[in-house]
């Protein structure tokens, strides 16, 4: 689809994730030729840049992020500044101002997407006042761009959701989860109805148990302020792994629009078994991250970093036991675990068969490896298939072997990065992989009832995992119980073969 000609609007454009992410991801849009003919964009925040200050922060953005900048004096002659007091109307008029402006100057139709890069206290306000001081009166399109946290918890996501429907209809409202741009993610809906081999075995018949884990090396960084009132649930589960658990668990769609993705995946949702009360020290195990090593190096407790309470009681790691009761899932555990300060960065979904129904090899020295597939999301990009085969040799030896589908490889390593796959589908009109607000109140629903009950109760053993490893020894427990255990996420690697 063409990319229509459109104003984009940053708040927040002196913040750091314009800096990292949108700019470098506009400029990549910008030369593939996919911002279309005309485009403008206006930085806004509160600090009184000059435009060519914006440019200046541009271009260094661009830069260090990317290396090099051919066409770059060109590309960001087509941003502006506006310096801007969220709560104030006149500030609001004067962005006006400058819209209509620009909108003449470079055709753009009147289409406007708005994009909140800030601190999410002001997302509501914002949506208000564009609204009522008529930056959103346009004869074009209007987008809403919208950063996560989408709210605290149900109820605070139910206001926000409010303020924001007063200016703009759910179809113009794009909820980011940075997860449903990442490539092995959009791959998953790929991997699963493009191929007759898995979608037969997709069910509680052959497998027997799935696992997700998104681990994290960086520990709290500089974000302490927004992680004490977070925590790992509410930061991860609540939008990136419980989405990817509806990517794996979703049915076929009847064709692949967005409202029949989204309707399929809010029936994920609906079937998730509620966690609460007691059952959910049966179904979950919250960490927080106790000093440690990382590479060689000495790195500090959760509870020493800058700005988090010294008796803290915020999780940095979750594990969790999901299930889904409907046909298709009854039975399978569907294990996801996240966390900080762990052994590795690394993004896996595993999917473990169940055994054939006899061994026919059991002379051999070990036992016969389950089959398992395990999508690669990051920081490498595949596939890989475990399967069984004959040992070389005179004898019928069994040998664990495995088929590589290594997407990075295949397409080269600059597989763009999520932002840029999503602020183009944007601009196209592509609300696929955005969060819709059922899927966004449904699972804060799910969590809302784990994070009641872990507030209630102080947790007397943070921290329990020492910076370095892969979480609590509760989290191997979890499966244990079942009968399974983690896979070891580093022996799957692509390149481990
Ligand atoms: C963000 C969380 O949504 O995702 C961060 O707020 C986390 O705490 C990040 O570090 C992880 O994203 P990625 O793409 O690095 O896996």
């Amino acid at each position: 689809k063409e990319t229509p000609s459109s104003l984009i609007m940053i708040f927040g454009a002196t913040g750091d994730l314009a800096k990292r992410k949108l700019f470098p991801s506009l400029y990549h849009l910008y030369r593939k030729g996919r911002l279309g003919n005309n485009f403008a964009v206006i930085g806004t925040a509160r600090r009184p840049w000059t435009h060519e200050e914006l440019k200046e922060n541009v271009k260094d953005s661009v830069l260090t992020s990317i290396g090099k900048s051919e066409n770059i004096d060109e590309f960001v002659s087509h941003f502006y500044y506006q310096a801007h007091d969220v709560k104030n109307t006149e500030s609001y008029i004067e962005l006006k101002k400058l819209a209509d402006k620009l909108d003449e100057q470079y055709s753009l139709n009147g289409n406007r997407i708005f994009y909140l890069a800030m601190a999410p206290e002001f997302f509501g306000t914002i949506a208000e006042h564009l609204k009522t001081d008529g930056l959103n009166d346009t004869k074009g399109f209007k987008r809403l761009v919208i950063e996560k946290p989408f709210g605290h918890d149900l109820e605070s996501a139910k206001t926000l959701n409010a303020q924001i429907r007063k200016a703009f209809n759910e179809e113009e409202i794009y909820r980011i989860d940075h997860y449903l741009g990442k490539a092995m993610v959009q791959n998953i809906e790929v991997i699963r109805f493009a191929n007759a081999l898995f979608e037969p075995l997709w069910n509680n018949r052959y497998i027997s148990n799935i696992q997700i884990t998104s681990s994290e090396v960086l520990g709290v960084e500089e974000r302490a302020r927004y992680y004490e009132t977070s925590g790992a649930l509410r930061d991860m589960v609540q939008n990136h792994m419980l989405q990817m658990v509806a990517l794996l668990a979703m049915e076929p769609p009847i064709k692949l629009s967005t409202d029949e993705i989204r309707s399929e995946k809010v029936r994920v949702f609906r079937a998730l078994r509620p966690i609460e009360g007691d059952h959910v020290k049966e179904y979950f195990v919250r960490g927080q991250y106790g000093s440690g090593q990382i590479d060689g190096k000495d790195v500090p407790a959760y509870r020493n970093e800058l700005n988090v309470d010294p008796a803290s009681n915020t999780e940095t790691f979750v594990a969790g036991k999901l299930m889904i009761d409907n046909f298709r899932w009854a039975g399978v555990p569907f294990y996801i675990r996240t966390g900080k300060r762990m052994e590795t960065k690394s993004t896996k979904i595993v999917i473990q068969f169940k055994d054939i129904p006899m061994n026919l090899y059991y002379n051999t020295d070990h036992q016969l490896a389950p089959n398992l597939l395990v999508i690669h999301i990051q920081p490498e990009e595949g596939i890989t298939l475990h399967l069984n085969a004959k040992k070389s040799g005179q004898h019928m030896e069994t040998t664990p072997v495995k088929l590589n589908f290594s997407n990075t490889s295949t397409h080269g390593i600059n597989t763009p990065e999520a932002y840029e796959k999503l602020l183009d589908d944007c601009l196209r009109g592509d609300a696929t992989n955005f969060a819709h607000w059922d899927e966004v109140a449904l699972s804060w629903n799910f969590v809302d009832k784990i994070s009641e009950v872990w507030e209630n109760k102080t947790q007397t053993e943070f921290p329990n995992y020492a910076s370095g490893t892969m979480g609590p020894k509760a989290s191997d427990q979890l499966l244990e119980k079942d009968g399974f255990f983690w896979w070891p996420v580093t022996d799957l690697d692509i390149d481990n073969c």
